[in-house]
């Protein structure tokens, strides 16, 4: 079988990404040291489809009792498909480095972001957290000289695989900007639905009222608005049109939800009402979510990672862990300092 050793894949026809050799199969080469863009090549080599012989060598009494192809479906589980929505996703992050032109920006960044639980993405400005985000639903590559490196992993299939089209990864990991940014002139209603064309999704409109009626009230503004669903979004108040935003977000049924600072625009009323509504939501859509609210972090996150680029130095994480313990006891000063307010 013939993989390719570089993970950035080939764009839509649109995106003209280049590519960056991949450190998941050789040591990334230094920040420094990485070659323009344009230099860069995409190599192909031949790997065994089976596992090592060595492996057999080592533990004969597996060579001679083989399992069947049956049994051994049942010690793998085959790799959901990413559309399946009857289960919460996990999205993992392997590897990931990140380059605008020569400047590299991440390093070698691997993160779990588990089902069905609140990953929140500190750190100071500029560590790369917006970028990282942007890798994982592949809008990265619309930027032009943005290149990558690593693996992004939704549910054992890889978003960037050849075969997978962007559209995909946009359908099935959404994002929440920070900016609210609803069609101002376009009705709530048709804000809501704005993303089916996206998908191609074809509804009756008995099922396009229930879908609105959902994504409203999963987005918490549905007791707001039910009475004015045609009136533009625009005429919205700065929370209500961040939750509109949220709604439109899951019309199209994510599998994870991306929020890059959501309520940095917003007052202490509306962020509250975004957090109870991350808090509702997880129960059905995985949520990575960037903050420089610690307070907010703490509060809506399961689990914490705190990004950190030393001066010149692309982005690396620093620590990871359960929130609670990163913020009661953190392993890393660094953590500790900004956790506690002393830089950023
Ligand atoms: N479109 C771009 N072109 C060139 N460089 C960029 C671009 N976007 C980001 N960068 C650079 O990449 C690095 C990481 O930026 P990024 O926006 O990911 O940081 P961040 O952690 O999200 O910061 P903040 O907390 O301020 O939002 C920075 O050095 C930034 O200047
Ligand atoms: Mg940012």
């Amino acid at each position: 079988m013939t993989i390719e050793i570089v993970t950035a894949h080939a764009p839509e026809p649109a995106a003209q990404v280049p590519v960056q050799p991949a450190p998941v199969f050789a040591p990334q080469p230094d920040a420094g040291a990485v070659p323009p863009a344009s230099q860069l090549v995409v190599e192909a080599v031949d790997v065994p489809t089976t596992a090592p012989p060595v492996l057999l060598a080592e533990r004969p009494e597996l060579a001679s009792n083989e399992p069947s192809p049956r049994e051994l479906s049942n010690v793998v589980p085959a790799p959901r498909e990413i559309g399946d929505v009857s289960h919460l996703a996990e999205l993992d992050a392997r590897s990931i480095s990140a380059w605008f032109g020569d400047h590299n920006v991440l390093d070698r960044v691997s993160l779990l972001m588990a089902a069905g639980q609140v990953t929140a993405l500190i750190g100071p400005s500029g560590c790369g957290k917006s970028t990282f985000l942007r890798i994982l639903n592949r809008m990265h590559e619309l930027i032009p000289s943005a290149s990558m490196a690593g693996e992004v992993i939704l549910d054992g299939q890889d978003v960037y695989a050849p075969e997978r089209r962007l559209t995909e990864a946009r359908r099935h990991i959404g994002m929440v900007f920070q900016k609210p940014n609803p069609f101002p002139a376009m009705s709530i209603y048709d804000n809501v639905i704005a993303g089916l064309q996206l998908t191609g999704t074809k509804l009756s409109s008995s099922d396009k009222d229930t879908l609105v009626e959902s994504c409203l009230v999963k987005g918490g503004l549905w007791n707001e608005v039910k009475d004015r669903l045609r009136q533009p979004g625009g005429g919205l108040s700065g929370g209500q049109q961040q939750r509109l935003c949220i709604a439109r977000s899951l019309a199209v049924q994510p599998r994870v939800l991306l929020m890059d600072e959501p309520c940095s625009a917003l007052d202490p009323t509306s962020t509250r009402r975004i957090e109870e509504t991350i808090h509702e939501l997880k129960s059905e859509v995985t949520i990575v979510i960037v903050t420089h609210n610690m307070q907010q972090a703490a509060r809506v996150s399961d689990q914490c990672a705190f990004f950190l680029a030393a001066a010149g130095q692309p982005g690396v994480i620093v620590e990871y862990g359960a929130t609670a313990a990163m913020f009661d006891s953190p392993q890393d000063s660094r953590t500790f300092d900004y956790v506690y307010g002393r830089f950023g």
